[in-house]
């Protein structure tokens, strides 16, 4: 098959480990695996902001509702990037939520795990946002531009993030038995799901290989996981806790071995059997219909005042 010149220019974009941009030609294949991460990467995000919202009016000072709401609100904001991100690939924001509200796209399985104690919240902080930057600091090389460049931001919001779950989870170990008790309870719950995060083994996973080669991905899912081990365990260390895995060993090479995944627990919380999907979605489409004023509001200002800005709000 003859190799055309647009093929040509968006390869050697690629193997030059510069940005392909939206005006650029690129294969539909590309453009395609584009849209289902950044996506789902987006739905991520906003359903993320379920389990640590439903905190805010418990939290147990002024201090940490204050940097709570703050960190929920990041993430709708990082929510907001991506789904710009998507458009710029030709994609509507609105169509992307009928997906998600539709279960016919994903977002990431940790989401659907419930946060009983407030020591859950300072958990995800530390352990998901702390995933979250070992996976998502390698996409500010991407090789779509308008991708890479929302993660630029992103990850210096979840940084903040990490350490403030860590402040957290240090304050719960300092304290009273029955709060460092709260803490480890919470590490034994999230330890796994957040082990999730980073997706399925390499042998099984569908998409990594072709997104290695397209620059998208830089790191397969395992060897983020292993890093993610690698850091995370001189962290529980010094707080005092343990990781709730029996065979977790450092190896002689300085690696931490340790047990795989349940992947028939992750197959079926990413198929919307999770302890809390069904929530998750429901709580959604409910706060999606709950904001049709607000995006008739801003559709009203865009057709009064033809302002962009408004019209995307709108969507
Ligand atoms: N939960 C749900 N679905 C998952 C998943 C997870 N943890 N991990 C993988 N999957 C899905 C994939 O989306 C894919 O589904 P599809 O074929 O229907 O699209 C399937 O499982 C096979 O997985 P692959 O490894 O082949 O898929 P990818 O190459 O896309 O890799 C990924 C998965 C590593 C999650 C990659 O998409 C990625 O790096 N995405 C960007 C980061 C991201 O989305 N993170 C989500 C968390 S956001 C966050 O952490 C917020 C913070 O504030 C806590």
């Amino acid at each position: 098959m003859d190799v055309t010149t647009d093929e040509r220019d968006f390869d050697r974009l690629v193997s030059a480990d510069e940005r392909v941009e939206p005006r650029d030609w690129m294969p539909e294949g590309y453009r395609r695996t584009l849209i289902r991460q950044i996506a789902q990467h987006a739905h991520s995000e906003i359903i993320g902001m379920q389990p640590e919202g439903n905190w805010i009016a418990r939290a147990p000072s002024l201090r940490r509702k204050a940097i709570l709401i703050a960190k929920v609100q990041d993430e709708a904001g990082h929510g907001l990037y991506l789904y710009g991100a998507a458009e710029t690939l030709g994609v509507e924001r609105a169509d992307l939520l009928e997906l998600l509200h539709t279960g016919r796209q994903k977002y990431s399985a940790a989401f659907n795990y419930p946060t009983p104690t407030w020591a859950d919240v300072a958990a995800i902080g530390w352990l998901g946002d702390g995933a979250a930057i070992m996976n998502q600091v390698p996409l500010t090389r991407c090789s779509y531009g308008p991708y890479a460049r929302a993660m630029t931001r992103v990850c210096k919001e979840e940084s903040f993030h990490q350490r403030q779950g860590f402040e957290a989870m240090a304050v719960l170990c300092a304290g009273t038995p029955a709060q460092k008790q709260m803490a480890q309870d919470a590490l034994d719950r999230w330890w796994w799901p957040v082990l999730m995060l980073f997706g399925p083994s390499d042998e099984a996973s569908a998409h990594s290989a072709r997104s290695m080669a397209w620059g998208i991905k830089r790191f397969s899912n395992d060897e983020l996981r292993q890093r993610f081990v690698d850091a995370t365990v001189p962290q529980a260390d010094h707080l005092g806790l343990r990781i709730p895995d029996p065979d977790l060993r450092l190896e002689a090479d300085g690696h931490y071995r340790f047990t795989p995944v349940d992947w028939n627990e992750f197959a079926d919380a990413i198929s919307g059997n999770g302890p809390c999907s069904r929530e998750r979605i429901a709580h959604r489409v409910d706060a999606h219909e709950d904001g049709a004023w607000v995006r008739a509001a801003a559709q009203a200002y865009a057709d009064k005042h033809g302002d962009r800005a408004a019209r995307g709000a709108a969507a």
